[in-house]
């Protein structure tokens, strides 16, 4: 029996494969196992309700406010009810959160959290101190074995289900995986715009497999701008964590006024309704600053964000800190019920490429850690103990797509479908980017989400219209399939594919209306 298959190696994908231990299975990386993942990356932390003056229900309260109508409360209350489990099992597999004296775990505030519940690890490292204890624990585990330097291009389906993985490796050879399971753990999108905190290879990939092979997408308009990125002239940009605003650093323009003291939560408002401050501030021809010279310790307490400034020649505990918001974090994704399967018979997905309901329009802070360990985990049971073989050959893959539209993809993007959006904008970001999709996954990825955001005529969270201001009254989310896009894009060879991707489609709509009685969210797509 082929061992399943896991694309992508950040907190979701090893989450999956160590839960999955002693089961074998197979994580294909870009890189080095762990590296240039988002996950590697992330500064404040993981969101978990273990103060003692906090709880999972409250945890899930902020969640819900958070997400401005489109979480599925289910899913909201199975993850932060997992939370503290998390902790625990991120401890066993190595990871040392940092603690006060008294041995308590220390815990940051963040945007939008009614308490101190965010858990972290080497100061603002956290990411990189998971990843770390994650990846050794990998490596040290008998049953996990590496592709490293490979890149997946395509999935293999026969029948509508899948059977295997196409990739690229570093010299651009390719090979064929034959598995009945594979688990996309692919990371975000943040790389499709001009200004992002991803790294550079978080474009979307996944959402591109995905959708090749029939699976419906769902939410994809919901991209979440943090509105501290450092601009320095880098690309990604270096992040300013939310945690300073926890610690009262302050957002001022270039007079210096401090324009979010207004706001019920002042500079700790949700990242949507910060971001748009700093966006009206920019628009009236402002700069905007993040001012952290009130944070005590400041370099041994946030040691990656002062060594950004110090590199980039900016003394934080004399001068602000130039920031912008940065596309960081996809709530949409690829539609999954609460074990991580797919609409496609064979697919899984966990971590920021899935769309589980848990962030609804606009994701509470350091959500996403938690949800990638939790998912990980649960997609790895949902593996366990499956035997499904595979008989005959595998099908032949369609020919190579280009990936040589990055600079323009990008700057499509953030043109037309950024913080601010409207009709005119994203139909012309459907126009240019539609041509290009037929051969080219970033604008795929580019042209789905454009047209996710053309098709929501309201505000929501993230996702603001200028043409129409307004939240509708009924939430609703929304899914996407690629036969809607009406693209010519070859598919795998697969015959019979359409009309089986059809019937899967239908039975994973019932089973997540079945599993989610809490789930009156659906629109006209579900
Ligand atoms: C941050 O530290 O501000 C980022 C945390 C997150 O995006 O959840």
């Amino acid at each position: 029996m082929p061992p399943p298959l896991i694309i992508g190696s950040g907190l979701a994908g090893l989450s999956a494969a160590l839960t999955l231990a002693p089961q074998p299975v197979t994580v294909l990386a870009r890189r080095a196992t762990g590296t240039w993942t988002s996950s590697a990356w992330a500064q404040g932390g993981i969101a978990a309700a273990v103060g003692g003056d906090d709880n999972p229900e409250l945890h899930a309260a902020d969640t819900l406010a958070a997400g401005a109508g489109l979480c599925d409360p289910a899913i909201v209350r199975l993850v932060t009810g997992a939370g503290p489990d998390a902790i625990e099992q991120l401890e066993q597999w190595g990871v040392a959160f940092d603690r006060a004296a008294d041995g308590q775990r220390q815990l940051s505030l963040e945007g939008a959290h009614s308490r101190r519940r965010v858990v972290h690890a080497q100061g603002d490292s956290t990411g990189a101190a998971i990843m770390q204890a994650l990846v050794a624990r990998a490596k040290d585990t008998p049953s996990i074995t590496f592709i490293e330097d490979a890149e997946a291009t395509d999935l293999l389906t026969r029948d509508g289900i899948v059977v295997g993985v196409r990739y690229r490796d570093s010299s651009g050879a390719f090979h064929d995986v034959a598995t009945r399971q594979v688990v996309l753990a692919t990371g975000g999108v943040g790389a499709l715009w001009q200004h992002t905190t991803n790294p550079l290879g978080s474009w979307g990939q996944g959402l591109a497999l995905a959708a090749r092979c029939g699976a419906a997408l769902r939410d994809l308009e919901f991209v979440q701008f943090h509105p501290t990125a450092m601009d320095v002239a880098l690309d990604p940009m270096p992040l300013a964590s939310e945690a300073l605003r926890g610690e009262g650093a302050a957002l001022v323009n270039s007079t210096g006024e401090a324009f979010m003291q207004f706001a019920p939560r002042r500079d700790l408002e949700p990242r949507d309704i910060v971001v748009r401050a700093i966006w009206q501030q920019l628009r009236q021809g402002q700069r905007v600053f993040l001012d952290v010279r009130n944070i005590a310790h400041f370099a041994t307490r946030f040691p990656t964000i002062h060594a950004s400034c110090v590199a980039a020649g900016i003394d934080p505990s004399r001068q602000p800190i130039p920031i912008l918001p940065a596309a960081h974090y996809h709530m949409g994704g690829v539609a999954v019920d609460a074990d991580g399967c797919a609409s496609v018979p064979g697919l899984w997905a966990c971590g920021e490429v899935a769309a589980t309901g848990l962030h609804g329009a606009n994701r509470l802070a350091s959500n996403s850690l938690l949800e990638a360990v939790v998912m990980g985990q649960r997609v790895g049971r949902s593996l366990r103990g499956r035997a499904e073989g595979l008989n005959g050959a595998l099908p032949q893959a369609p020919a190579a797509r280009l990936d040589s539209n990055e600079s323009r993809v990008r700057a499509l993007m953030t043109r037309h479908v950024g913080v601010l959006r409207d009709k005119a904008g994203l139909e012309q970001a459907v126009a240019e980017l539609a041509p290009l999709a037929a051969r080219d996954d970033r604008a795929l990825v580019g042209l789905m989400i454009a047209t996710a955001a053309l098709r929501r005529e309201e505000s929501r969270g993230a996702h603001t219209r200028m043409d129409f201001p307004a939240t509708l009254a009924k939430a609703e989310s929304r899914s996407l399939t690629l036969d809607e896009l009406g693209l010519a894009i070859p598919a795998t060879a697969d015959g019979n594919g359409a009309k089986a991707r059809a019937a899967a489609f239908t039975g994973f709509r019932t089973n997540l209306r079945r599993k989610f009685s809490g789930m009156t969210l659906m629109g006209r797509f579900w």
